[in-house]
């Protein structure tokens, strides 16, 4: 994944693999919103140290603090929402094989899921952004 536009930095990841990382944090944001909001749904990245750090905003009802790491859990998941509660155990099984970490933030209102992967030396050597 490419950082900008002079592309200062990318991380190691897979294309594939990014792809279902982002699909997931954005359907989540979408789909998990409060009725009486206008949903804001934000995607960036940027280097952080030997890291890239995406972050995935929303304006949503947001995620209990007890509950920020149980939702990365298989089958963990609100059982009002029609969702199957795989996609977050998903994203973390994929972060993780790509040494990277993941964890919610309160973005008050509504949650931020950010992830941090290792960044690439050297991001201009890269064929291709995903
Ligand atoms: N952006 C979000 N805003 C509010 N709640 C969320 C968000 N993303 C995930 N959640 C909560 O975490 C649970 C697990 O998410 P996930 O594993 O993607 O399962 P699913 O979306 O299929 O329910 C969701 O059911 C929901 O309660
Ligand atoms: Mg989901």
């Amino acid at each position: 994944m490419r950082c900008g536009e002079a592309c200062e930095a990318a991380a190691l990841i897979g294309p594939g693999h990014l792809t279902v990382v982002m699909h997931n944090l954005i359907q989540n944001a979408i789909s998990h919103r409060v009725s009486d909001r206008v949903p804001e749904v934000t995607a960036s990245c940027g280097p952080a140290g030997n890291m890239i750090e995406i972050r995935v905003a929303d304006n949503g009802p947001g995620i209990e603090e007890s509950m920020r790491e149980r939702v990365f859990e298989m089958f963990v998941k609100d059982s009002h929402a029609g969702g199957t509660g795989i996609g977050l155990a998903l994203v973390k099984r994929i972060v993780r094989n790509a040494k990277g970490e993941v964890r919610i933030e309160d973005n008050k209102p509504g949650t931020v899921v950010i992830v941090t992967l290792p960044a690439a030396p050297n991001p201009d050597g890269l064929a291709c952004c995903a």
